[in-house]
């Protein structure tokens, strides 16, 4: 994995808007896996500025979210798509029918999990998949298990990626649904590059492992040590329990450093 430490927020997420409008530019059809959270909202403030300083055109982007609540409305201001919606997609010239997510409305939860998966390989895979993470190490709601699932599917949330939720739903833990759908490990780890996105100590530990731990199903995030293009972008905090790290030699940071 490609590891570029930074030393702050904000210039983490002018690399990594950096990264996606590069993607962007080199392919105007380019297919891009989204994540929600915390940490991409400020990629996607720069993201969008470097689409209206640079003109990037997203008429031929298509994009595929990791995965939404079940049981919530389209329009519910919680819901994934509303987030994507407010933070990126009203900013920039993408059609409305070529962002996707998954529609954890249908009345068929198990052939809305078919028909998203089929809606992925009908656009040929995602090119630019981005990540967040779990403090728990979850990729999209992959969460720790005894065993992952390869397709989309549906999930239980575990209580403490509820818990991390209650800010998008006043702060009320029991608000937040306690299902949601999501893509499974093989959209992730099939896309052809993958960016994951960390800050801040909270994530310090999930970041160690999924780097420096051994692959485990504990850990959904350590499997991207499987993915031959992965880069990992984070903060310093986010870093701070990277023990090869610390022993390697100190460099500047927004430099990729090998562990
Ligand atoms: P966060 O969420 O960006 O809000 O920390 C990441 C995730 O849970 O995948």
């Amino acid at each position: 994995m490609n590891l570029h430490i930074f030393d702050n927020e904000s210039t983490l997420a002018r690399a990594a808007a950096r990264m996606i409008a590069e993607r962007l530019r080199a392919d105007p059809h380019a297919v891009l896996g989204l994540p929600t959270g915390r940490t991409p909202i400020a990629v996607y403030a720069q993201l969008v500025a470097e689409t209206a300083s640079s003109h990037i055109d997203w008429s031929g982007v298509r994009t595929f979210n990791l995965d939404e609540f079940i049981g919530l409305s389209r329009d519910h201001a919680a819901s994934y798509r509303s987030f994507m919606w407010r933070h990126l997609f009203d900013h920039v010239n993408i059609r409305h029918e070529h962002a996707q997510f998954p529609d954890g409305m249908a009345a068929d939860l198990a052939a809305e999990c078919r028909r998203y998966d089929e809606a992925i390989r009908g656009a040929g895979g995602i090119d630019l998949q981005v990540l967040g993470i779990g403090a728990n190490g979850h990729v999209g709601f992959n969460e720790p298990a005894e065993a992952l699932q390869a397709a989309t599917h549906r999930v239980t949330l575990h209580a403490d990626t509820r818990a991390a939720n209650a800010g998008w739903f006043a702060g009320d833990v029991s608000r937040v649904p306690s299902e949601a759908l999501s893509v499974g490990m093989a959209s992730i780890l099939t896309a052809r590059q993958v960016l994951l996105l960390a800050t801040g100590e909270e994530k310090a530990e999930a970041i160690a492992g999924t780097i420096e731990g051994g692959i485990t199903t504990r850990l959904p995030a350590s499997f991207l040590q499987l993915h031959a293009n992965a880069t990992v972008m984070i903060d310093r905090a986010a870093a701070s329990r990277l023990t090869r790290l610390e022993a390697a030699p100190a460099g500047p940071a927004d430099r990729p450093a090998t562990p």
